[in-house]
């Protein structure tokens, strides 16, 4: 028998990923509805069938190759979450309840039980086409969101009852409910984790930046070199009282976190780890092994290597309006900088870019690793800023680049 690990979806982003399971001696089994998925590498099986049906991907591994013997089941999107109990299930191997991860992809009930169990969450109300906005709103700053959407969609950070119900209005666009919040400020963290039988184990907490308001779109964040431990002894009390609150007792968990005077608050949690820019490609800037190799490392099917610790970050690169792209300037000063690691495109010259309101008009990721520790976050937000999207609009000649979004 071969021991394999089933990956939901695989697309560019992955393949690092899928060829590291597959130079540690275990069988990536790729899942995909793609004819030809980008991220599978040499060694790895495909199975064709859409991740987001249990049933289907059931079916196509019915006719996976009688040797090989699955030990894990992973996915990277929130598409894939809610097949992965099922399949884990049919397999034999240990999972959570299919309801524990339903609750977490419910952005209302997960609040309602966060809140129940005493987990701080943003204070809010929730409305439906056509409700009235509560009177009294006009001196703080509120977050406007759809609560089934996700990449930022939606996502507004507005002051005064005018804009509230501007942003209300657009959110609408994307849920038949939206979530007016008080809005959090303080600093935003990446939570990585995982659970077994219910205790929640800290894997990787990252430094996330957003853009100004009132879009909330990440534009920088990292791992530093060294970890504090007052926070992560904070993040990991609030995580565990969290998986209790969903009863999810099993599997990967990913949060975003806010951490103001009073400590921290739970914006969002998912039965995953964050996305691979996060999980593996800055995590192995930092010296650190994929959030999915320490999951694998937990269930006992590969040893985990020693940390090296490193500081190690991301940086996103959005247009500065919605047009179409005429070229990238600044990526050669990228793939200068000492501590490069890798551009990973997600959009180039000829491709049509939203205005920089959501994920969606991301144009790709810088990751590197970085030499100083403290505060390397001015300095990669200079680095950042440095990288430029030159836009060609319709009837219009090329337009000078400027900043991204700011
Ligand atoms: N109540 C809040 N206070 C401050 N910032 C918030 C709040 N809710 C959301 N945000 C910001 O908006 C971002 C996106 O919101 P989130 O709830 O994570 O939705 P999504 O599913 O789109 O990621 C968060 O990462 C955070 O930066
Ligand atoms: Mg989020």
């Amino acid at each position: 028998m071969k021991r394999a690990v089933l990956q939901l979806g695989a697309g560019p982003i992955q393949r690092a990923l899928l060829g590291e399971i597959a130079r540690l001696g275990l069988v990536p089994i790729v899942v995909d509805r793609s004819e030809r998925p980008q991220g599978l590498v040499p060694g790895a099986i495909h199975l064709r069938a859409p991740i987001d049906d249990a049933d289907a991907i059931l079916a196509a591994l019915r006719d996976r190759p009688r040797e090989l013997e699955p030990v894990a089941v992973l996915t990277s999107t929130d598409l894939g979450v809610a097949s992965v109990p099922r399949v884990a299930h049919a397999l034999g191997l240990p999972h959570a309840s299919a309801e524990s991860v339903a609750v977490m992809n419910d952005k209302l009930e997960a609040k309602r039980r966060l809140a129940r169990t005493g987990v701080r969450v943003p204070q809010g109300e929730v409305l439906g086409r056509g409700d009235a906005l509560p009177e009294g709103r006009e001196a703080v700053e509120w977050i406007v969101k759809p609560v089934d959407s996700s990449g930022s969609r939606g996502v507004r950070r507005v002051r005064g009852r005018a804009a509230v119900e501007e942003a209300i209005a657009s959110a609408f666009g994307f849920s038949e409910r939206v979530l007016v919040e008080e809005c959090i400020e303080g600093r935003h963290y990446d939570v990585n984790g995982l659970v077994r039988e219910g205790r929640f184990e800290l894997v990787a907490v990252g430094h996330r930046f957003f853009s100004k308001p009132p879009a909330c779109v990440p534009l920088y964040g990292g791992i530093l070199a060294q970890p504090d431990p007052a926070l992560e002894a904070r993040i990991t009390a609030l995580m565990q009282r969290a998986v209790e609150a969903f009863d999810y007792r099993h599997g990967a968990i990913k949060a975003d976190l806010i951490e103001d005077a009073r400590g921290p608050v739970l914006i969002e949690a998912a039965a995953r780890f964050h996305g691979d820019v996060f999980s593996d490609h800055t995590m192995r800037a930092a010296g650190l092994a994929p959030a999915a190799i320490h999951w694998l490392a937990r269930s006992g099917a590969v040893a985990l290597p020693e940390p090296i610790r490193r500081t190690g970050a991301w940086l996103a690169i959005f247009p500065r309006a919605a047009g179409t792209i005429e070229a990238i300037r600044g990526l050669d000063g990228l793939r200068a900088h000492t501590g490069f690691r890798e551009w990973i495109p997600r959009l180039g010259r000829g491709d049509r870019v939203g205005a920089p309101d959501d994920n969606r008009a991301l144009v790709g990721y810088g990751i590197v690793e970085l030499a100083e520790d403290g505060d390397v976050w001015s300095g990669l937000e200079r680095l950042r800023r440095s990288i430029s999207v030159v836009l060609r609009e319709e009837g219009a000649g090329i337009r000078s680049p400027g900043a991204s979004v700011a």
